[in-house]
């Protein structure tokens, strides 16, 4: 008798240590995961710098238009901490029409001036936008982007389109990134420029 009433007051007891230390390894896991992205936004300079070698490396060599656009896309998706979509714009007559991009599939054409992409392009400026939700005109392509940053691109004088970036976290972008992705955009029409784009 006593070792049948031990034996299930083991293995709750066992149980219950069993879920407290899986807590506690999940709740350490957020704390270094917490840790880990504030390391990676204290040291955004840092970053971008490291994104601009990597997207020379990528860029080296390879004249094609939109591999080298999808690459640069892909390479921010996967390196920015937070983001949940990240690709181009670019301008076709009056609208901005979807270029290459990571993340969920998003709208195809925004027309100038509407949306933070055609506001960003028709104002020609760099858009923070921390919650998108208090944007008025927002157009909303995935549910779970809270925050977004717009660069316009540009040869020259003459607009070729936006890079677009969106985050899950209000309040992801700020200056610093805002100068980053300008440097970015930068060096990506750098490598492009006579192409006739
Ligand atoms: N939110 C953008 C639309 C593009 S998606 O974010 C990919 C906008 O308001 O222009």
């Amino acid at each position: 008798m006593a070792s049948r009433s031990a034996k299930p007051a083991r293995r709750n007891a066992g149980t219950k240590v069993s879920a407290a230390a899986k807590k506690n390894a999940s709740a350490k896991r957020s704390a270094a995961k917490r840790r880990a992205t504030a390391a990676q936004m204290d040291g955004k300079p840092k970053l971008y710098a490291s994104l601009v070698v990597q997207l020379l490396s990528l860029l080296k060599g390879e004249h094609d238009f939109i591999a080298n656009a999808a690459n640069m896309s892909a390479l921010l998706f996967n390196s920015l901490p937070n983001v949940n979509w990240a690709g181009f714009y670019f301008l076709q007559g009056e609208e901005l029409v979807l270029g290459p991009f990571q993340g969920n599939p998003a709208c195809v054409r925004i027309p100038m001036g509407k949306g933070v992409c055609g506001v960003a392009a028709k104002q020609c400026e760099t858009i923070i936008v921390p919650n998108v939700h208090e944007f008025p005109g927002h157009i909303a392509c995935d549910v779970a982007s809270n925050s977004e940053i717009v660069v316009p691109i540009f040869d020259g004088e003459r607009l070729l389109g936006v890079l677009d970036l969106d985050s899950p976290t209000i309040g992801r972008f700020d200056d610093q990134d805002a100068e980053g992705l300008n440097e970015l955009v930068t060096v990506f029409v750098a490598h492009e420029e006579g192409l006739g784009l």
